[in-house]
């Protein structure tokens, strides 16, 4: 069982989101799969163009930067691969621009002229299924605590697993990461004793993924909690009078 984790954080290795991919790996590797992390900050990834040189006959779906930047090498990496992880922090609402930037370049790898219709009944044009239709996770962390913050990236994932008949095998959703440390500072993980179970989550959700080759649903909701310890806080954060009392909490934890 081969997991790849695609990291499109900026902040690559050192960031929040490859220290939570490497708890998941940590488990998968303990469940006896293979999982290495592509940190795309790593590599040369160029943007597509839109020159549609790759939809002209003669260059039969090879993008014009085919051998001049890295995409096609990890493009054939997930091909090999059994499971995706895609992992983005948020950026002002959406994912990183390295991730979408990566992912535009899949266009060259359609037939866009070749119509078809999707599993869940979508008209679409061509696809490469050994790349776009791999099962994959969607691993997304944040800062704020909205519920809001992360929902573009969850949306588009959902889209993707739906034209590009991908399976989608889980959904892994952090809030909260500057307000914790990013889980690696050991003072604020005291603060936020929760965090012990979420990141145990990760684990385990790594071991499922080797084993099953998908996420429970119950790991993903421990994964997910709120840090905040406050009873009910995901119910209480849906009504404004309670945000002002989440402001003073916020404020306390951070200092
Ligand atoms: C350009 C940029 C935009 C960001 N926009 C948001 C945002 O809209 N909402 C949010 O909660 N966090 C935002 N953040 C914070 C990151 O999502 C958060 O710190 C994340 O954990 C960083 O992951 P990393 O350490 O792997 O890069 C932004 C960070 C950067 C650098």
């Amino acid at each position: 069982m081969k997991l790849l984790a695609i990291n499109g954080s900026h902040r690559g290795d050192k960031g929040h989101t490859r220290h939570l991919l490497d708890l998941v790996c940590q488990g998968a590797n303990e469940a006896g799969a293979e999982c290495e992390i592509v940190s795309l900050a790593k590599y040369k990834i160029n943007r597509c163009l839109s020159c549609g040189e790759c939809h002209e006959a003669e260059h039969n779906l090879q993008c014009a930067y085919h051998d001049r930047d890295d995409v096609a090498s990890i493009f054939a990496k997930i091909g090999q691969s059994d499971v995706v992880i895609y992992a983005t922090p948020v950026y002002v609402f959406g994912m990183s621009g390295l991730l979408k930037t990566f992912l535009d370049r899949l266009y060259s790898t359609s037939d866009v002229n070749q119509m078809m219709l999707t599993h869940s009944g979508l008209l679409f044009h061509h696809i490469d299924h050994a790349v776009c239709s791999k099962p994959f996770v969607t691993l997304v962390c944040c800062d704020n605590l909205e519920d809001e913050t992360p929902r573009n990236v969850l949306s588009y994932f959902r889209a993707f697993a739906r034209f590009m008949d991908a399976p989608h095998m889980g959904e892994l959703v952090r809030n909260g990461g500057k307000l914790a440390g990013y889980g690696l500072d050991p003072e604020k993980r005291k603060k936020f004793p929760r965090l012990e179970k979420v990141y145990a989550a990760y684990i385990q959700a790594g071991r499922e993924l080797a084993l099953e080759g998908r996420i429970n649903q119950r790991t993903q909701r421990i994964a997910n909690q709120e840090i905040i310890p406050v009873p009910f806080f995901k119910i209480l954060k849906k009504f404004p009078p309670f945000k002002k009392v989440m402001l003073v909490r916020a404020k306390e934890m951070m200092a």
